[in-house]
């Protein structure tokens, strides 16, 4: 029933947003942040993934990017709610992905319009001579040495994602913000929500006249203020939604 309402809004929305988290790609194999099997759970964000303590120990992010992050990542696809994504943007009704997600995967199943919140695993820089490597480059240099570093110069190597403690990336964030104002149709897909200022973006939708839907298997803070709430997995919502819309064109 929820999705015939969900279907409704879709169809009246001129401007309609996707704003992803973990949740979208659990169903890929990679483990959520936070919630049953989140990796939080086990490893200290404040230790594993604060820029601060990355640079009094660097070798705590590059341990858990060795042992946890590369192997859920490196033969990962993404999955039916990505391609979902990908079938509502070609029939011209989704217009931004918003991602908290540094897996690339909804540019990989081919979304074409993807603000990258919190960076991505795809790029590592040398903070020294600003060289760039790859995912599994970086993993094989980690296969002799813990912390990696650049084979031209030894500086030390980071990764192209924003940790706690640093800033979002400005450009984007204006973007992010701008595609919430101009939203009719604003829907939460496998986010706790609790992350700020990404959070922040379906607040600013909703105040500004977005119907707001959350999709996330586990209550959010945000359901009260939303339009329809589904705690389900986001191929449950999505396939389903793509089907309805694909036969009414
Ligand atoms: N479909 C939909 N939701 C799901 C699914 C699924 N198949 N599996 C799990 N979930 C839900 C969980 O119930 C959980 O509430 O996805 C949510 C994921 O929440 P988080 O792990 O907190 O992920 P996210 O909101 O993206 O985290 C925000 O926190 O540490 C950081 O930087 C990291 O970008 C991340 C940010």
């Amino acid at each position: 029933m929820n999705i015939n309402a969900l279907q409704d809004m879709l169809g009246q929305s001129k401007y309609t947003v996707a704003f992803t988290g973990a949740g979208i790609s659990a169903e890929s194999g990679v483990p959520t942040y936070r919630g049953a099997g989140g990796m939080w759970n086990v490893y200290d964000p404040d230790k594993y993934a604060n820029i601060d303590y990355f640079y009094q120990d660097p070798s705590y992010y590059w341990q858990f990017f060795r042992d946890v992050r590369y192997p859920s990542l490196h033969q990962a696809q993404p999955n039916t709610a990505h391609n979902a994504l990908v079938s509502l943007e070609r029939l011209s009704l989704l217009h931004t992905v918003i991602t908290q997600n540094i897996d690339g995967f909804h540019q990989t199943a081919g979304s074409q319009k993807v603000l990258e919140l919190h960076g991505s695993t795809r790029v590592y820089t040398c903070m020294q001579c600003k060289e760039q490597f790859s995912m599994h480059q970086v993993f094989e240099f980690l296969e002799s040495k813990l912390p990696p570093t650049c084979p031209k110069c030894q500086g030390l190597i980071r990764p192209g994602t924003v940790m706690f403690g640093e800033a979002l990336p400005m450009q984007v964030l204006h973007k992010a913000e701008e595609a919430a104002l101009q939203a009719d149709l604003f829907m939460c897909i496998g986010s706790s929500l609790v992350v700020q200022p990404a959070a922040s973006f379906p607040v600013v939708a909703k105040q500004s006249g977005a119907w707001l839907v959350i999709v996330n298997k586990d209550p959010t803070p945000l359901d009260d203020m939303a339009d329809l709430v589904f705690h389900q997995s986001a191929s449950e919502v999505l396939v389903p939604l793509v089907q309805a819309k694909d036969m009414s064109q």
